[in-house]
């Protein structure tokens, strides 16, 4: 039976009773497949004698438009239901209050890693989810956290936060889950209309075009991507190879392997989605 708390004080009455390791799994809620495997991954972690916790909360410091923080999904019961049968022993899924007492005074700075890519076109983005990831770590002392792939700037500044200072929790990461039809599951699909979701599809494909082109080195790799993106009219917010550990761009060559990543509006909807680029894969 998943137990479910909304304040801080009845989280760390049930946090008591949670038996190690715990293991933590930060969402904003509308539970899709991709989160189930995040949910399996922390429910094999956790072991048959440890616990899992899932936060939901839309933090509204990560959003920028008004309009996108409203209508994000929040179907509580649908994701208690998701929850329960994952095997989740705690969801935590407070209101904004009890996250955000007061003004949040001090937040952590992203550094440089932040400022490009999705830094750059969410401005303050990473800020507002490095700060409640590091208060809901406080809050619920997970010894592991589990995070998605698709979300792969997030995951290495996550990383970079907890390394930089230290937090007392490891880090794991799940690979990305995808749609019948290539499309990376997000809870943001649910906005596209029919013929936006073809037109999205060039994003995967796109992906996979310049995955397809590794052994050619980072110029054909970003070619191939933009051509499949310019054939469906889909122009990006980026498309960039990066370094994955540190997000710094691959310009002349990459040894091992490299990120190509992307992000495009499609009608209202944005989207993002990347995938590993191996040269020596290609090669053989
Ligand atoms: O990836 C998400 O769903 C969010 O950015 C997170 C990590 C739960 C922080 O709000």
């Amino acid at each position: 039976m998943t137990a479910l708390v909304t304040t801080r004080s009845e989280l760390a009455t049930s946090r008591r009773e949670l038996s190690a390791p715990v293991v933590l799994v930060p969402t904003m809620g509308a539970l899709h497949d991709g989160h189930r495997a995040l949910l399996r991954s922390a429910r094999a972690a956790a072991g048959p004698g440890g616990s899992v916790v899932v936060s939901i909360f839309v933090n509204p410091l990560q959003f920028g438009e008004a309009a996108d923080l409203e209508r994000y999904p929040r179907p509580l019961a649908h994701d208690m239901a998701v929850c329960e049968a994952e095997g989740t022993d705690l969801v935590f899924a407070p209101p904004v209050e009890e996250i955000y007492p007061e003004q949040q005074r001090v937040t952590v700075d992203p550094g440089s890693m932040g400022t490009v890519l999705e830094g750059e076109f969410r401005p303050g983005h990473f800020a507002g989810v490095l700060t409640v990831v590091l208060k809901l770590f406080s809050l619920i002392r997970p010894d592991i956290a589990v995070f998605g792939e698709k979300d792969a700037q997030q995951l290495a500044l996550v990383r970079a936060m907890v390394d930089d200072f230290a937090v007392p929790v490891s880090i794991r990461s799940v690979a990305t889950v995808r749609d019948h039809d290539g499309l990376a599951l997000s809870s943001r699909n649910r906005f596209l209309s029919q013929d936006e979701r073809r037109v999205a599809l060039a994003i995967p494909r796109a992906l996979l075009a310049g995955a397809e082109a590794a052994g050619h080195g980072p110029k054909a790799v970003l070619g191939a991507a933009q051509r499949v993106l310019d054939d469906a009219g889909l122009k990006p917010e980026y498309l960039a190879l990066v370094d994955p550990g540190n997000f710094a761009f691959v310009r002349d060559d990459y040894l091992d392997s490299a990120l190509l990543v992307i992000a495009a509006r499609v009608g209202q909807t944005r989207l993002i989605d990347n995938v590993r680029v191996e040269r020596h894969a290609a090669d053989n």
